[in-house]
């Protein structure tokens, strides 16, 4: 990546944003190019809100890859608190300089009358022990504090609780941070910040203010298919069209987890390597679990394959002659609903007819192994 020919610190315009990203695989709309644009510019910091899988992460990844800066990454969850987001005192550190020192430490403490008078020994010499060598910097005070330019990933900062979040804005708000200990560590450049959520919860107005927003939801089907391609080269022709089509036909279902972009690409790479060359219902049966990560979704989506694939312009009605032969499992009752695939869920006593001629379908497939 260090030998992509442009890699230089600033964008020129939007479409230089959009172009540069793209030549990293990653693949935007102007609107997304146009905030990552201004937030360079402006020195903001952008909060990206958006479904998991939609590639809010990446972006971050791929704006330190483009303009050369490194990355840092805070990565949210509950229950953090600020030593693992800010600073701490590298505990095991200072506990082996003791050891190391204890002659010295002894020494120190000759002539002491009683508790306090070494304790109060001792205190005049703590600052050795608080000192930035024992300081370990976390991710926050990490990118303020680099010489080197960074971006500043606050990766799903929905997962934080709100007085870390609090914390955040105000390191993002002063680029500064106070550690008792040793005063006020002023920043030594300004990190392009990305700050991601899932919109789990809402951020507060505070970090919203001042941010610029950006939404990511999923891609058109072009871009979609374009990102496909870029990140698996060699994809079938037929088969990326196909996959766009089922995979966005599924996000149309009420399923408590919708594939995303990751899910696509996961399942167009599984397919590949399966030297899948077109999809058909037995495919989609099989490797459905790259996709669809709960019981209750497969269930909902099993049902509904035949008319996804209708969709991507496969003829189940021919498909499935073509696999019911040999199995003794008829599907000819299929066959009059396959022309009218294209037309949504309703019929319900069909889905569950498909649903027990699928396990038929799988278990003779299993009994053929
Ligand atoms: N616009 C895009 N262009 C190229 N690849 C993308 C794009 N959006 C997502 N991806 C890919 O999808 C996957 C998931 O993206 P990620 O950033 O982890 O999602 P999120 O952080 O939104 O949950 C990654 O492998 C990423 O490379
Ligand atoms: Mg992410």
């Amino acid at each position: 990546m260090t030998t992509e020919p442009q890699m230089s610190a600033t964008f020129e315009d939007v479409s230089d944003v959009v172009q540069r990203f793209r030549d990293h695989d990653y693949v935007m709309p102007d609107k997304v190019g146009t905030v990552v644009y201004l937030a360079a510019e402006l020195g903001k910091p952008v909060l990206v809100e958006g479904p998991a899988g939609v590639g809010k992460t990446e972006l971050a990844k791929t704006l330190a890859a483009v303009t050369g800066r490194r990355l840092v990454r805070l990565q949210c969850y509950e229950g953090q608190d600020d030593t693992k987001a800010l600073y701490e005192w590298d505990y095991g550190k200072q506990l082996l300089y003791t050891q190391l020192l204890r002659e010295q430490i002894d020494s120190l403490m000759e002539g002491t009358t009683g508790l306090a008078d070494a304790a109060s020994r001792l205190r005049d010499h703590e600052d050795v022990f608080f000192s930035e060598h024992f300081l370990l910097e976390r991710p926050l005070l990490e990118a303020i504090r680099s010489p080197e330019p960074t971006v500043l990933l606050i990766d799903e900062i929905d997962r934080s609780d709100e007085h870390l979040e609090a914390l955040m804005l105000e390191v993002l708000a002063e680029y500064q941070v106070t550690v008792p200990e040793l005063g006020t560590l002023v920043s030594r450049s300004s990190p392009l910040v990305v700050i991601t959520s899932n919109a789990t919860r809402d951020v507060s107005e505070a970090l919203k203010r001042r941010c610029l927003h950006l939404s990511l939801t999923y891609p058109t089907a072009e871009r979609e298919m374009e990102i496909l391609q870029l990140r698996i080269p060699g994809i079938a022709e037929d088969l990326l069209g196909q996959v766009v089509e089922v995979v966005r036909g599924m996000r149309d279902l009420d399923l408590r987890k919708a594939p995303s972009i990751s899910e696509a690409l996961d399942w167009a790479r599984a397919l590949t390597l399966l030297n899948v060359a077109s999809l058909d219902r037995a495919t989609v049966e099989e490797t459905i679990t790259l996709l669809i990560k709960y019981d209750r979704d497969v269930e909902r989506v099993q049902g509904e394959i035949p008319r996804l694939l209708g969709r991507a312009g496969i003829d189940v009605a021919l498909e499935q002659q073509v696999h019911n032969h040999g199995d003794g499992h008829g599907h000819d009752h299929d066959q009059p609903h396959s022309h009218s695939r294209a037309q949504g869920a309703h019929h319900h006593h069909e889905h569950d007819d498909m649903r027990t001629d699928s396990k038929g379908y799988f278990g003779s497939v299993r009994g053929d192994h």
